[in-house]
């Protein structure tokens, strides 16, 4: 079997280090597609290194952009790498893409419109909030795949209610793979940062923080207030400064760095999850880190309306908080006595993935 994975965004790269370890010593033929979304190495580099994951066989470059722009851009140089016979000796078996990003929407309308059969990992996650670009982005994905691998029966049934379910295979969560790998070889560690506030954050003694989504940052008086509502905290807050934010705070001209708030560059993965083991609570509107809390038990509070894991509110792992004026409540609230179940799985979704291919 041959396999082309997509890549091109930060979360994406944690989803292909448990599925190219998968394919790691199978023979299989795995090659890995990397549009170049993300392109700090901060956000890429590291990924790769830190993981073990094989460096992209084909870099596509393209960079940030508008969301047409970028996804078109991407689409355009996709279509000449899948239809390059020296990529994997022939005519792929499957395109598999990855999430809800411009790059998965780019690489499944290409393998689409080349009648290449396209495997979606991630399939059937809804917000639905069709404001938000990774909404169109999954759910144009999921009716253009021919696989969908999903990987919680709540996505599962997403998939059935659209009727998608012949086409469906429940394989389980692969981030949670990676993240259950990556706990145990950091629970011991020192937290790392690598431009360290002033003061010492001990462990237990700090919230840790990122925001980056669309709904968040694009709109200078909400980004204030989140940032505000952050900066007035009771205990400090450890933010993780994705470039976007950083730029949108820029232009919006408002200070991130300010009360609470002690400001560092994005963490590598596995200084990421010791950070969130180190802390007192989560503070984000990102998909993936409110699993990552809920995993690590740590209690989340999500700065948006809806999730696409609502697994993790239950019993209150995870509370929702779209008003930034709730936010300094809902962060006080005592963490949930009972322990979470464990919705995503025990860490073998990505061999599933290799076999649902397999299985074709
Ligand atoms: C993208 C995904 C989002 C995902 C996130 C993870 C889409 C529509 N969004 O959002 O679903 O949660 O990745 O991080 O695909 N930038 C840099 N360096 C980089 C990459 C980006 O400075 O390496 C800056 C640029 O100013 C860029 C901005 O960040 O314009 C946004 O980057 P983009 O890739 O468009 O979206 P993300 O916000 O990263």
């Amino acid at each position: 079997m041959k396999v082309v994975s997509v890549v091109g965004a930060r979360p994406q790269f944690v989803k292909l280090a448990a599925v190219s370890a998968a394919f790691a010593g199978t023979g299989h033929t795995h090659r890995i597609v990397h549009t170049g979304q993300h392109y700090d190495a901060e956000l890429s580099d590291v990924f790769f290194a830190d993981l073990h994951i094989p460096a992209p066989d084909v870099h596509l470059g393209i960079g940030s952009g508008g969301h047409g722009a970028q996804t078109g851009a991407m689409l355009a140089a996709l279509d000449d790498v899948f239809t390059d016979p020296g990529l994997c000796d022939g005519r792929p078996d499957w395109i598999l893409v990855y999430g809800d990003t411009n790059s998965t929407l780019a690489a499944a309308l290409s393998a689409a419109k080349l009648h290449l059969p396209l495997a979606h990992l991630e399939a059937g996650l809804r917000s639905h909030n069709r404001a938000m670009p990774e909404e169109h982005n999954r759910v144009l994905t999921d009716h253009a795949a021919d696989l969908l691998l999903a990987p919680t029966p709540l996505a599962f049934r997403n998939l059935a209610g659209e009727g998608l379910a012949a086409r469906a295979r429940m394989v389980g969560d692969v981030m949670t793979d990676v993240l259950l790998r990556v706990r145990d070889a950091v629970a011991g560690l020192p937290l790392a940062l690598p431009d360290p506030p002033g003061d010492e954050l001990r462990d237990g003694g700090y919230l840790l923080a990122t925001v980056h989504r669309a709904e968040n940052t694009d709109d200078p008086e909400r980004l204030r207030a989140v940032l505000d509502a952050l900066a007035e905290l009771p205990l400090p807050v450890l933010l993780l400064a994705h470039p976007r934010l950083r730029a949108k705070a820029a232009a919006a001209g408002v200070e991130p760095a300010r009360g609470a708030v002690r400001l560092v560059r994005p963490l590598p993965y596995p200084d990421t999850v010791r950070a969130v083991l180190g802390s007192r609570g989560v503070v984000t509107d990102s998909g993936g880190l409110q699993k990552e809390a809920f995993l690590l038990r740590r209690p989340c509070t999500t700065l948006r309306t809806e999730t696409e894991w609502p697994e993790t509110l239950e019993g209150g792992w995870n509370v929702l908080c779209p008003d930034p004026g709730a936010l300094a409540e809902a962060v006080r609230r005592h963490p949930p006595a009972a322990a979470p179940g464990h919705p995503y799985g025990t860490g073998l979704a990505s061999e599933q993935v290799v076999e649902a291919l397999a299985a074709g």
